[in-house]
């Protein structure tokens, strides 16, 4: 295992621009860091919060294994319906690993959308006879989940007549919600994501390991990624704690050097996957109302070097002093043969040179290295953000484990779609939308 975690270019001591922290704040945020990582561990230890127990569940993974053995012996794909949290994962760890194909295993698609043009086509080029579908929903009343099973079902029906069944897996809550209730009644196999773990810090339970296992992922290596820093990050003094000192620097950002946006600049195939979980990990978690009424949040935004560098760096470089940076690579690509040396030169080259011409203009830089692009080291990858996601939180006197502004989203189109009981809220929105001030110009005419 490797992973290299560089906070250098936080430090004011290296950056000389008034946006570093002195070596006082950097006492102060581990301070503050390492209280508020005793509260989560507080909640975790009454129950109430899951993910830290999801690297130990090391017989479950072993379940899962078995379980996507007997999938990849009777079918070919495997078509993953599921939004946010149940989508996210599977596809950054797939992606990360080096993308379908890289291991021996059913060919795994994700579908995270209800756009007609994208669902349908993609549905029609699965052969329904030898496609197995997991829906994943840990309330099993998502609306986008719910929609995309009903046609799921359709097409499974149409191809399988009455053993449709036996290509449906749900994975649900242990109890509650529309998922379990469907898995009971109708007998179709499912899996449990333990109720004091929420989407987004999901993937390492059955939400991305049972698909990543039909994938040939191995769920318990990215397991023992996970256990990995789990235990660093009980074990070491905070200031040599990857997630405190990482902790502290984020929420330093956050709070007393406020950055409203946090770019993730990734260098390697496979990171903008990780990239897109980390953006719905940061972004739900941190992006609340703190007790008092006062917002607090940051915008996770993501750059692909070198694509980007053409692109967004200009910006970064002499625009608004109003980001921090994490750059993230691969310290091995799996192009590393003789013929792909100058390629690989140039690219190394590339990312330390963006980072010394932002370092130049002041920019305050976290630089993260991970050693292989395997599961052991994805895995402690995905836990050490869940970890620093938690901690942050707690710093900012929010709850990162919840998400009213989704669910009131989630209400609303509920009511649209006529869901029962909610006739009042759907005329409400309806007559809020009516009396709006317009300001609507619709351009029409012949091309
Ligand atoms: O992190 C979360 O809880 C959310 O983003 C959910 O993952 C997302 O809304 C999907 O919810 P569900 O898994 O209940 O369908």
């Amino acid at each position: 295992m490797d992973i290299r975690f560089d906070f250098s270019l936080v430090l004011e001591k290296n950056l000389r621009s008034g946006d570093g922290l002195t070596a006082a704040q950097l006492r102060k945020g581990l301070r503050r860091a390492e209280k508020a990582a005793l509260a989560v561990a507080r909640r975790h230890a009454g129950g109430e919060i899951g993910f830290p127990d999801l690297p130990f569940l090391e017989e479950e993974a072993r379940g899962f294994s078995r379980g996507a053995a007997r999938l990849r012996n009777r079918f070919t794909h495997l078509l993953v319906l599921g939004i946010g949290g149940s989508a996210l994962g599977t596809k950054a760890v797939l992606e990360g690993i080096g993308g379908a194909g890289a291991r021996k295993g059913l060919a795994l698609t994700v579908a995270d959308n209800v756009d007609p043009d994208a669902f349908f086509p993609l549905l029609r080029s699965h052969p329904m006879k030898t496609t197995a579908v997991v829906a994943i929903s840990k309330s099993g009343g998502t609306s986008e989940t719910n929609a995309q099973l009903a046609l799921a079902i359709d097409a499974l029906k149409k191809a399988n007549g009455r053993s449709w069944k036996e290509h449906l897996i749900l994975i649900t809550d242990p109890e509650k919600g529309g998922f379990r209730r469907m898995a009971d009644a109708e007998g179709i196999r499912s899996y449990s994501v333990p109720s004091n773990v929420g989407g987004r810090f999901s993937v390492l339970s059955a939400v991305g390991l049972f698909p990543l296992a039909a994938a040939g992922v191995s769920p318990e290596k990215l397991l023992r990624g996970a256990r990995w820093m789990e235990g660093l990050f009980r074990g070491r003094e905070p200031e040599n704690n990857p997630v405190l000192l990482a902790s502290a620097v984020y929420a330093h950002f956050l709070l007393a050097n406020p950055k409203p946006v946090h770019v993730w600049m990734t260098y390697g195939q496979g990171l903008e996957r990780l990239a897109e979980w980390w953006q719905q990990l940061w972004a739900e978690s941190l992006g609340k109302l703190r007790p008092d009424g006062r917002p607090v949040g940051q915008t996770p935004a993501r750059a692909v070097g070198v694509t980007d560098q053409h692109s967004q760096v200009q910006l970064y470089q002499d625009g608004p002093a109003d980001k921090v940076y994490t750059f993230i690579r691969w310290m091995k690509g799996n192009f590393a043969m003789p013929g792909g040396r100058p390629l690989r030169g140039l690219f190394d080259a590339e990312f330390e040179g963006t980072i010394g011409a932002l370092w130049n203009a002041g920019r305050p830089i976290v630089r993260i290295e991970i050693g292989a692009r395997d599961e052991v080291h994805i895995g402690a990858f995905l836990h050490f953000w869940e970890w620093v996601t938690a901690v942050v939180g707690e710093c900012a006197g929010i709850d990162p484990f919840d998400q009213p502004g989704v669910e009131e989203g989630k209400k609303i189109t509920r009511a649209l779609m006529g869901e029962k009981g909610a006739s009042a809220l759907r005329e409400r929105f309806l007559r809020k939308m009516k009396n709006r001030a317009p300001a609507e110009i619709r351009v029409r005419g012949n091309d």
